[in-house]
């Protein structure tokens, strides 16, 4: 039995390094003690190879310290910028992994070009569940379902969790915009789409990013604002904008964008739901495909 007024509990977490919010979603105080964690940080350092897990174990230590058990281990989507925690997080706390079914379309996208599909399911199998679209499922006592917000990828999804709203790279704060919708797949088209879907939920909903970039510095790293905020202010989508605006501005930003420090890294691992794969003698690789991207 879900309960419809009770509002979740959110912690966000933030890696200054890749910019990225991790959360857990749980109901504190409540007899129900399951929660849900989104979007992790496996820390990787591209100069040598070493991970670390400080990001995740910040996650843990939190979730131990509340006496909380793991339902859900979710993604937003295959994030290009940093490695996902998820796997460590899963074999720490237990929970199933989850990510939406179009996942399927970054594997057809990305095998050609890693070869890995010995260790690689196109099939989807290295994730416990694949979200169809509009599903609804339950975090703890909340009700919960998902929406596809394609256009930074094609299978971005925002999981809205009772009146918690958490939208990966679909959309960011009011004064940063959306994420960039350059990556193969990705559509400047879909994401004006999505962001139109996200701003017809309830004013009062309260979105959570999955990166924050303050312009300029000028404020702290911050992870939420409401729907009604994002309407009125949010500098590439608020009200008023229209979609050919958007587009147009939108890949001329994207234009020649840098590809992220991390991005061949962080494909091969997320799609693999968070592992390095087959080992040769114990050892385990990255690999980095030439000229190919
Ligand atoms: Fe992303």
């Amino acid at each position: 039995m879900t309960n419809q007024t009770l509002k979740p509990d959110v912690r966000g977490f933030f890696d200054p390094v890749t910019a990225t919010w991790s959360y857990v979603v749980y109901a504190d105080g409540h007899a129900d003690k399951r929660c849900a964690v989104i979007d992790t940080v496996l820390d990787y350092d591209i100069h040598s190879g070493r991970t670390k897990t400080e990001s995740a174990d910040r996650v843990i230590d939190f979730i131990k310290k509340k006496g909380l058990e793991v339902q859900w281990v979710l993604e937003t989507h295959i994030h290009a910028d940093h490695l996902t925690g998820s796997a460590y997080v899963k074999e720490k706390l237990g929970g199933k992994s989850a990510i939406s079914k179009h996942i399927l379309k970054v594997l057809e996208t990305w095998e050609p070009i890693f070869h890995n599909e010995a260790d690689t399911p196109l099939m989807g199998y290295q994730f416990d569940h694949t979200f169809a679209d509009d599903e609804v499922f339950t975090v703890g006592p909340f009700e919960a379902h998902i929406i596809h917000t394609p256009g930074h990828t094609p299978a971005d999804t925002t999981y809205i969790i009772g009146d918690a709203v958490f939208v990966g790279d679909s959309m960011f704060l009011p004064d940063v915009g959306t994420g960039r919708c350059d990556f193969p797949g990705g559509s400047a088209d879909d994401s004006y789409n999505s962001s139109r879907k996200l701003l017809s939920l309830p004013e009062g909903y309260r979105m959570y990013v999955g990166h924050d970039y303050p312009p300029n510095g000028l404020r702290a790293p911050q992870c939420m604002a409401t729907i009604g905020e994002q309407k009125r202010a949010n500098v590439r989508v608020g009200d008023g904008i229209t979609k050919e605006q958007y587009v147009t501005k939108r890949n001329k930003d994207d234009h020649g964008k840098e590809v992220p420090k991390l991005l061949l890294p962080s494909i091969q691992v997320n799609l693999r739901g968070g592992t390095f794969g087959q080992a040769t003698d114990g050892v385990q690789y990255v690999k980095l495909p030439v000229d190919k991207i």
